[in-house]
C-alpha cells in the first residue's frame, strides 16, 4: 500500500518538478545584460547586479502582511526622507497611483485632474474608473511642458452644482516624459488647492531624477502633496516596487487597500533589501545619465533634427524629419548592427546601465542617414515654429533656452 502511494507520490513529483533555465542559461542572461545597455526603450528594463542580489540575499525573513524587518526599516526610511509620517511598500508604480488614488476618494461623485499625458490616466488600463469610479478632469497644459495653477483654475470644478463632477484630488507627476515640474508652480497649485479643500497626489515614479538634477532634498520636493508614490524599479534600477507615502492615518487605509488589491505580499526582505541598496549606490549614479541624456540631445541638434522634449532629465524626445530621416530608417540600421541597438521612436530613456558608446552608435546612425539625405539632394524644409513664435528646434528647460553646446 505504502509502496503503491510512494510510487504515487514520486510519479505526481515527476510531473510537477521544472527547470526553467535554458541550456545555455549563464550566456543568454549575458546578451540579455548586453542589450539592456544598448536599448533606449525604457529606464524599467534596469537588471539587478551581483552586487545588489548578494546584498538582497542577506535580507531578513519575515512575512510582511505580519512583520517583516528589513521592509519595516526601508519604510521608515522612505517616511523620513520624504518627510511624511508613514509610507507603504507596493509591487509596482501602478498599483501605488492607484491606491493611493482610492484611497483619497470617499464619497462619490467625485473627479481626478490632471495633464493629460498623465501615467494614471493613460497608462494603467483605465483604473481610475475601475478601482475607484473617479471621472478624470485631463488639462492640456497651456505652455506645453507644465500645467499652471491659471490650467487648474480654468478646470477645477468646485461648488455643490448637481449637474458637476467635483474635484477631488489633484494628481501630478514629476518628472513627467523625463520633463522636471518647475516647484514654485507646484506649490502655487498645492497651496490654491488645499484652500479650496482639494487634496494633492503625486506621480512621483522618478522623483529622484528631480532631485538629482537640482539638489534639492526629497522632503521638499514633496511638501506641497498629500500622497506620493515613488518607484524603485525605474532609473533606480532595483527589481521590483514602489513606495507609498503620507500621513500615518492615512497609509494605514492604503495597507488595507493593498491587502483588497492583492498587493499584501509575504517574504518581501530581498525586495527592501534591493530598493536600499537601489538607493545607497544607484541614486549617486543619476546625475551621470543625465549628462549622457544631454549628450544624445546635443548630437541630435548637431544633426539637425528637431528635440520635441527637452533632455531635462534621463528622457529626450526627437524628430528627425528635417533631415529627412525616418524612425523607421534609423530602427532599420540600428537593428542591423554587429551589436543592435533597440528603439522604440521619438523617445529615447537613458539610464544607468546605458553604455556611452551606444550612444556614439546611436548618433552615428542619425548622422550617417541624414548625410546620405543629403547627399541624394534632400532640402531642409523652413524651420517650424510652435503657435507662440518660438523656433521648433530651440531648447528650452524650465522655460530658458539652452544653447547647443
Ligand atoms: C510616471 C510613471 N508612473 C507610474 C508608472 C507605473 O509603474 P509600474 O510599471 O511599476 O506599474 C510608470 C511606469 O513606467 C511611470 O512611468
Amino acid at each position: 500500500m505504502s509502496t503503491n502511494l510512494d510510487a504515487a507520490r514520486a510519479k505526481v513529483a515527476e510531473q510537477v518538478k521544472v527547470d526553467i533555465f535554458t541550456l545555455t542559461q549563464e550566456e543568454d542572461n549575458k546578451r540579455g545584460i548586453q542589450e539592456v545597455s544598448r536599448s533606449f526603450i525604457s529606464d524599467t528594463i534596469t537588471v539587478p547586479t551581483p552586487e545588489m542580489y548578494l546584498y538582497a540575499s542577506k535580507a531578513s525573513v519575515g512575512d510582511d502582511v505580519y512583520h517583516e524587518p528589513c521592509m519595516i526599516a526601508l519604510e521608515a526610511h522612505m517616511a523620513k526622507i520624504t518627510g511624511k509620517e508613514a509610507a507603504l511598500f507596493v509591487p509596482s508604480g501602478t498599483m501605488s497611483n492607484q491606491i493611493a488614488l482610492r484611497t483619497h476618494l470617499k464619497q462619490p461623485p467625485y473627479a481626478v485632474l490632471c495633464d493629460h499625458r498623465s501615467h494614471i490616466v493613460r497608462y494603467e488600463a483605465g483604473g481610475l474608473a475601475f478601482h475607484s469610479g473617479a471621472h478624470a478632469q485631463m488639462i492640456i497644459p497651456s505652455n506645453g511642458h507644465h500645467i499652471t495653477l491659471e490650467d487648474v483654475e480654468e478646470n477645477i470644478v468646485l461648488g455643490q452644482e448637481i449637474h458637476s463632477c467635483p474635484t477631488e484630488v489633484i494628481s501630478l507627476e514629476n518628472t513627467l516624459n523625463g520633463t522636471i515640474f518647475p516647484q514654485d508652480e507646484i506649490i502655487r497649485i498645492s497651496d490654491y488647492a488645499h484652500s479650496k479643500g482639494v487634496k494633492m497626489h503625486l506621480d512621483g515614479a522618478r522623483i529622484w531624477h528631480v532631485a538629482a538634477e537640482t539638489g534639492k532634498p526629497l522632503d521638499e520636493l514633496l511638501a506641497p502633496f498629500d500622497s506620493v508614490s515613488l518607484c524603485f524599479s525605474k532609473g533606480l534600477g532595483a527589481p521590483i516596487g514602489s513606495c507609498l507615502v503620507g500621513p500615518k492615518e492615512y497609509i494605514q487605509k492604503a495597507r488595507w487597500f493593498r491587502k483588497l488589491f492583492g498587493g499584501g505580499m509575504r517574504q518581501t526582505g530581498f525586495m527592501a533589501a534591493a530598493a536600499a541598496y537601489a538607493l545607497t549606490y544607484n541614486f549617486p549614479r543619476l546625475p551621470a545619465v543625465h549628462e549622457l541624456t544631454r549628450k544624445l540631445e546635443v548630437g541630435l541638434i548637431e544633426i539637425g533634427a528637431d528635440i520635441t522634449s527637452a533632455a531635462e532629465t534621463c528622457m529626450v524626445f526627437f524628430d528627425p524629419s528635417p533631415v529627412g530621416v525616418t524612425y523607421a530608417e534609423i530602427i532599420e540600421r540600428a537593428t542591423q548592427l554587429p551589436d543592435p541597438l533597440k528603439l522604440g521612436g521619438s523617445r529615447l530613456v537613458v539610464h544607468i546601465q546605458t553604455s556611452p558608446q551606444a550612444v556614439e552608435d546611436f548618433l552615428t546612425i542619425v548622422r550617417t542617414l541624414a548625410e546620405e539625405k543629403k547627399a541624394a539632394g534632400f532640402v531642409p524644409p523652413e524651420k517650424k515654429a510652435y503657435p507662440n513664435g518660438r523656433p521648433y528646434s530651440s531648447i528650452y528647460v524650465r522655460g530658458v533656452k539652452r544653447e547647443a553646446h
